[in-house]
C-alpha cells in the first residue's frame, strides 16, 4: 500500500511529504535530496534574491529530475524575482506570511501548483480567494516564523473552512507518527521543516546541527526578540519559534530597551556573525524531542512514509 493523496496525485510524487522552504536551510542540495527520496523538495528563497537563488536552483536541477518547488515570503517578495523563478519551471511555489494576492495569479497562470501557508482562519479564507491549489495550515509548534494556533485543532478548522481545497499540515511533524496524524486529520500531506533542518544536506553549520540534537522541544520558545536584535523587517504579527539561548534569557520582555542599547545590539551582531549559539537565532520547532540523529534526507523521506503507513495500519487494527 502506498499513501496516495491529492498531493501525490497532483504533483506526481511518491510520498505525501514536503520539505518546508526554510530560509538559510533549504538550499538546492536538501531540496534535491527530498525530491529524490520521493517527496517534494522546496528551496527557501525568502525575498527571492537572484544571486543566492540561481546557483541553488542549478544545484537542485542538476541533482534531480523529480518534481521540486520554491517558497517565498509574501511580505518580502518582489515580482521580478517571482517571474524569474517561474521561468525556471518549478512544479510548485509556496507563498507564506503576508498577502499572497499580488503574486497568486502569476503562479497559477504559469500552470504551477500554488501552496499558500496560513497561520489563522482569516489567512486561510484569503488563500482560497486567490486560488490556492493547496492550503498549508501551520501550527505554532512549528520552527521558524508563524502564528499562535496549535496544529491539532487548527488543521481540521482550516479543512472545514477551505474545502474542497486540499490542506497540508505543518508544525511539529518529525516522524511517521506525525505524518500519519496529518493524514488522519484529513490533510493531504505533511510539510516538514525542523526534522530536515537536522539533516546532512541542510545549509546550517554542523555546530548548529549539533545544538538541534542536544536541545528539546521545551528549550524552544516563540519570540520577536531575535528579529528585533537583528534589525529584521518581519511583520510583527509573526513571532518565530527559536531555541532559547543566554541572549534571549537576558533580554526577554525588554525589546524596547534592547532597541535603545547600541552596545548590546552591536554585541549581538558580532555574536551572530560568529554563528555563536549563545545569541544567534536557531529557528527550530517543538519536535526537537523526536530528533535523535543527523542523517541524509533522501532515505528519511521513504522511512517517514513507511512508518506513517505502519502507524495508520496499526491504528485500524484494534487487535494488534
Ligand atoms: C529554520 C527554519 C526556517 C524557516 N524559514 C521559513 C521560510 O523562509 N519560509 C517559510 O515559508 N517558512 C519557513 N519556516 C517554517 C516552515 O515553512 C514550516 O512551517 C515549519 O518548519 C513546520 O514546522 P516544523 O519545523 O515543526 O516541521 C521555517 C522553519 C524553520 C524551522
Amino acid at each position: 500500500m502506498a499513501l496516495r493523496t491529492a498531493l501525490t496525485e497532483q504533483l506526481g510524487i511518491e510520498h505525501p511529504i514536503v520539505l518546508a522552504p526554510m530560509g538559510g536551510v533549504s538550499g538546492g542540495a536538501l531540496a534535491a535530496a527530498v525530491s529524490n527520496g520521493g517527496g517534494l523538495g522546496m528551496v527557501g528563497a525568502g525575498s527571492g534574491a537572484r544571486q543566492w537563488l540561481e546557483p541553488e536552483l542549478q544545484n537542485l536541477t542538476g541533482a534531480t529530475d523529480k518534481p521540486w518547488g520554491v517558497g517565498f515570503l509574501s511580505w518580502a517578495l518582489e515580482k521580478d524575482a517571482l517571474a524569474w523563478v517561474l521561468e525556471q519551471r518549478p512544479h510548485a511555489v509556496m507563498l507564506s506570511f503576508g498577502d499572497p494576492s499580488p503574486y497568486a495569479e502569476m503562479v497559477l497562470k504559469a500552470g504551477i501548483a500554488l501552496l499558500i501557508q496560513v497561520t489563522d482562519l482569516e489567512e486561510a479564507a484569503r488563500a482560497v480567494d486567490v486560488g490556492a491549489t493547496f492550503v498549508v495550515a501551520q501550527g505554532s509548534e512549528a520552527g521558524g516564523h508563524g502564528g499562535g494556533r496549535a496544529t491539532l485543532p487548527f488543521v481540521p478548522a482550516v479543512i472545514d473552512a477551505v474545502g474542497p481545497t486540499s490542506v497540508l499540515v505543518a508544525g511539529g511533524i518529525a516522524d511517521g507518527r506525525g505524518v500519519a496524524a496529518a493524514l488522519a486529520l484529513g490533510g493531504a500531506g505533511a510539510v516538514i521543516g525542523t526534522r530536515f533542518e537536522a539533516c546532512d544536506e541542510s545549509l546550517i553549520s554542523s555546530g548548529l546541527r549539533e545544538v538541534l540534537l542536544d536541545r528539546k522541544g521545551s528549550d524552544t520558545e516563540r519570540t520577536h526578540l531575535l528579529d528585533v536584535a537583528r534589525g529584521s523587517q518581519w511583520p510583527s504579527r509573526y513571532s518565530a519559534r527559536v531555541v532559547t539561548n543566554p541572549f534571549l534569557d537576558q533580554w526577554r520582555g525588554r525589546e524596547l530597551e534592547l532597541l535603545q542599547d547600541a552596545e548590546a545590539l552591536s554585541t549581538y551582531k558580532a555574536a551572530a556573525k560568529r554563528n555563536d549559539p549563545a545569541a544567534v537565532s536557531i529557528w527550530a520547532g517543538e519536535c526537537l524531542d523526536l530528533i535523535h540523529e543527523i542523517r541524509g534526507a533522501e532515505g528519511l523521506v521513504g522511512e517517514l512514509a513507511a512508518d506513517a503507513e505502519e502507524q495508520l495500519r496499526r491504528a485500524l487494527d484494534v487487535t494488534a
